[in-house]
């Protein structure tokens, strides 16, 4: 096209710096529609019938790829600038308000869509994603995690929804059941969702130029944690915060459902990857920081490196592939959807 319209162009010009012919004044006379043909029009027409027709066939030939790129440039404009204007880098995190609530509508949020959806309203995202959140009472945690994630999201400007995917019933945490049987059911209710971010409750980002975007390979985005003193403690680490796009999380078949109780499943994760040869991306350390809240510690799974061992051996035949969960309901609220899950009764290893 850039061809045709450079040849377009250097016609063009030709044509009128040539003094036998006005361009202009012919292209006006098309353009009104105007039928009083005049004289020059006829007198070109005698004096160069064929190449006449030939011009005007270029003219709009010209015209046709000129709109062609002016929309071609409209829609570009249409998206979001690759870097949000609004960023500000490290952010102070701001405990939210008494009156902020997260199961009522909230006034602190009044463009998030019922379920937990925004997107930009002046622009249109570069990037959708869906975040799922493992849940289970942590009500408090929850809170200041949705009211803080909320907002950085947006000043991000991105397309995303927060799922709020909570284990029912007391009992040990299953985690990589609860992620497995999140993502179907979100592609379930979705079925376009192509990226997502797993996203423990109580990690708060604290520089937003940390950006949530859709990652072409898994990308570990919790690097430096308050509680490691902002240094990743090993380089097999993919647990806290890790993003990846739906095609990479069935290739390496999601979580193993085998770790019941603290610890192991993000390790075995990170197997998966390196089993099918994926890259791991990082952002850099000194934006990829997050606060982690204060909360008690699961139970301890005592199996969790004997089961890690033996994982390369699951890998096609524990995961996504073959979860068994049962869905006990799914609410919708302002600001996140919500999953119930029963993750079934614990194996013991
Ligand atoms: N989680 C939860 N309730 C639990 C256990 C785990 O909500 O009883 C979720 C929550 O998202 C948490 C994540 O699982 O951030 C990881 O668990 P945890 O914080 O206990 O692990 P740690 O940070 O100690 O490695
Ligand atoms: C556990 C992981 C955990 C990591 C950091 C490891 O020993 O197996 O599950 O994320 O420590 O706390
Ligand atoms: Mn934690």
């Amino acid at each position: 096209m850039c061809i045709t319209s450079t040849i377009n162009i250097i016609y063009v010009v030709r044509h009128y710096i040539s003094p036998d012919n006005n361009v202009f004044m012919m292209s006006t006379t098309s353009r009104t529609g105007d039928s009083q043909t005049n004289t020059s029009d006829n007198q070109s027409g005698q004096r160069y019938g064929l190449f006449d027709e030939t011009y005007q066939l270029f003219l709009q030939t010209f015209t046709a790829n000129f709109m062609l790129i002016l929309e071609h440039q409209n829609n570009a404009s249409l998206y979001c600038p690759s870097i949000p204007p609004n960023l500000q880098g490290p952010i102070i995190i701001h405990e939210p308000p008494e009156n902020f609530s997260v199961l009522n509508t909230s006034p602190y949020y009044p463009e998030v869509q019922h379920g937990g959806r925004y997107h930009p309203k002046t622009c249109l995202a570069r990037h959708k994603i869906a975040i799922i959140v493992p849940y289970r009472d942590r009500w408090d945690i929850l809170r200041r995690f949705l009211f803080h994630t909320h907002r950085f999201l947006q000043r991000q400007q991105l397309d995303y929804r927060i799922y709020v995917c909570e284990q029912a019933f007391d009992k040990t945490f299953n985690k990589g059941i609860v992620m497995n049987s999140c993502f179907k059911e979100i592609l379930n209710l979705e079925p376009n969702t192509i990226c997502f971010i797993m996203h423990d409750v109580d990690l708060l980002l604290i520089d937003d130029r940390n950006m949530y975007t859709c990652p072409s390979y898994p990308r570990h985005l919790s690097v430096a944690i308050d509680k490691f003193d902002y240094y990743l403690p090993y380089p097999e680490l993919v647990g806290g915060v890790l993003a990846m796009r739906r095609e990479h999380y069935i290739l390496v078949n999601g979580y193993s459902t085998n770790y019941w109780g603290w610890g192991g499943e993000d390790d075995d994760m990170h197997k998966r990857i390196t089993n099918k040869h994926l890259i791991l991306e990082r952002p850099p350390a000194s934006i990829a920081r997050y606060k982690m809240l204060k909360h008690t510690h699961q139970k301890l799974n005592p199996s969790r490196m004997k089961v890690l061992r033996t994982a390369h051996i699951r890998i096609d035949s524990d995961g996504v592939n073959n979860v068994k969960y049962k869905l006990l309901n799914t609410s919708f609220h302002h600001l996140y959807t919500h999953f119930l899950i029963d993750v079934g009764e614990q194996k013991r290893h």
